[in-house]
């Protein structure tokens, strides 16, 4: 099969449907067993995607199970004080998450009557739910029809398509999104999560996982680096690509493009068609 990104760059890959194949032999043969792969309760799911962020997953095990044996469902957490939920945290490492986490619930319980909701784009509102756990959650809670990608996916997709390092979130995520077998979601994360553990690891692959930020990085001028140099590798991309690609960023996004039009560096392209979205370019 030949994946087709963004209209323009074709990445050969074998076909997905051995990629299918090859990832769900694995996994019928392998499958490890976790306490959040027996439920599909949201809130429990939410607390092991939260745990599993920075933590082994063998270590979340025990602390999963107790967390949920104290902290039932959104509403006793959120009535809990915040001492009690950090001393539950301790050991599991950033404490910030566990602050994160009683937050969330709050809102959970004042919003949401208590209820996880399962919509990606009201977790993505909540206190530490990013791009991943947003998603993660109704594929691990609801079987729903989304690719999640994290550090190890994102590493068995760039293996086994031939992908370089610095591929965007942006195109990855299409990637994911082509790949992904509809109606078994959950099984699909759950066999990548393992393969990604046991097979192809940072090590036997030599993929790292992206590189942490730098001072410089996350800067306003950095941004405005990093947009000019994707324009100039990819020639053209879609204002709305470009929002999403930098949802996380912390200035406004329209005053940096508004300044590179200004200086003459990038032009914005407008098509008579409404159903053509407008594009940015580098000018010239
Ligand atoms: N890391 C994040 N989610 C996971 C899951 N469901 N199983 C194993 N590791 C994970």
């Amino acid at each position: 099969m030949k994946l087709v990104i963004r209209g323009t760059r074709a990445v050969e890959t074998e076909d997905s449907e051995l990629f299918h194949k090859k990832i769900f032999d694995f996994y019928r043969q392998n499958r490890r067993s976790f306490p959040w792969r027996e439920t599909t309760d949201r809130y429990a799911v939410m607390i092991s995607e939260i745990m599993l962020q920075q933590t082994q997953a063998e270590r979340v095990v025990p602390r999963f199970n107790q967390w949920l044996l104290h902290f039932p469902d959104s509403v006793h957490l959120a009535s809990a004080p915040l001492r009690e939920v950090i001393s539950m945290w301790s050991g599991l490492g950033y404490n910030s998450r566990a602050v994160r986490l009683h937050r969330c619930a709050a809102i959970i319980k004042e919003s949401y009557g208590g209820i996880v909701p399962s919509k990606p784009e009201l977790l993505k509102k909540l206190p530490g739910i990013g791009d991943y756990t947003c998603r993660s959650i109704p594929v691990f809670a609801d079987n729903l029809d989304l690719a999640a990608v994290d550090t190890n996916i994102r590493r068995i997709l760039i293996h086994e398509f031939r992908l370089p390092e610095d591929i965007s979130v942006f195109e990855l995520q299409r990637i994911a999104d082509a790949v992904l077998p509809l109606g078994q979601s959950r099984d699909w994360h759950n066999a990548l999560m393992d393969y990604g553990a046991l097979v192809l690891t940072s090590k036997s692959t030599g993929i790292r996982p992206r590189s942490r930020q730098s001072k410089f990085q996350g800067s306003k001028r950095w941004y405005r680096g990093q947009l000019i140099k994707e324009l100039v590798h990819s020639e053209v991309m879609y204002l709305e690509e470009i929002e999403e690609k930098y949802a996380d960023c912390p200035w406004n996004l329209d005053d940096i493009i508004t300044d590179l039009i200004h200086e003459g560096l990038v032009e914005r392209e407008e098509n008579a068609n409404p159903c053509v979205r407008p594009m940015l370019k580098i000018k010239g």
